[in-house]
């Protein structure tokens, strides 16, 4: 058979993956408890029904976008929206004070020497604004190339800009690039940016996501480029 000009060309998804961007809460750490009993704390002050279920819909959102989800409807003036948001990160940032590397989630640090080893280049991009506090309490700020968070572009999560940020930061395409997620919107926000995509959790979160795992404990990077660059 004749060989065409385009067989060197390896279909988008097949190119071998050269950079992993981690969403940070859920992924790297489990702040998640603490966003949960800062903004039960919060609701419960302002009288305003809360509850653990309803939190888990709030993974991955900002902080505004939670509270106005929270508030379910209810208005309220800019000024107290605003008292509202530096209440709650007042509460969020005494947990921070609090945290260590003891607060990284199972795996994380093998997998990111793993990462070192092969020579693949790592970002975070997270909703948050402490992003990167977080990240240098956790002790993990020399293993990542790039620490970036929706502050940094136009739109949040679902949208696609901090990953297309976090890739062109680490001088990567989408293609190049893999995202680790554990929630809905960030599922989605990594398809949109046409990057593949590993779900971490509940499949009723992350379903969407090419490969679903229960979290990155026992993930070696050779499967992961096995399991997402068929044939390569
Ligand atoms: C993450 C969490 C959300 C949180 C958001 C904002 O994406 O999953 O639950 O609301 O960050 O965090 P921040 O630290 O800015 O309040
Ligand atoms: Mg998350």
């Amino acid at each position: 058979m004749t060989r065409s000009r385009f067989d060197s060309l390896a279909p988008v998804n097949c190119r071998p993956l050269r950079g992993v961007i981690f969403d940070m809460d859920g992924v790297l750490t489990d702040t998640i408890e603490f966003h949960y009993q800062t903004w039960q704390r919060l609701a419960d002050e302002e009288g305003i029904p809360f509850t653990r279920q309803a939190n888990e819909a709030l993974r991955g959102l900002s902080r505004r976008d939670s509270l106005l989800r929270i508030l379910q409807g209810r208005v309220l003036p800019e000024a107290k929206i605003q008292e509202l948001l530096e209440r709650k990160n007042r509460y969020f940032r005494s947990f921070i004070d609090t945290m260590t590397a003891e607060y990284l989630l199972p795996g994380v640090q093998v997998f990111l020497h793993d990462l070192r080893q092969a020579g693949i280049k790592t970002a975070v991009a997270s909703a948050s604004q402490n992003v990167y506090i977080v990240i240098e309490k956790l002790g993990i700020a020399s293993d990542i190339d790039v620490i970036t968070n929706v502050y940094d572009v136009d739109r949040p999560k679902p949208a696609p800009d901090v990953f297309l940020y976090a890739a062109q930061q680490l001088g990567l395409g989408p293609q190049d690039c893999v995202v680790f997620e554990d929630a809905e919107s960030g599922v989605e926000a990594a398809r949109a940016a046409q990057m593949r995509v590993i779900g971490l959790g509940d499949a009723a979160q992350v379903g969407a996501a090419d490969w679903v795992l229960p979290g990155l404990e026992g993930v070696r990077w050779h499967d992961v480029q096995a399991k997402l660059t068929p044939g390569v």
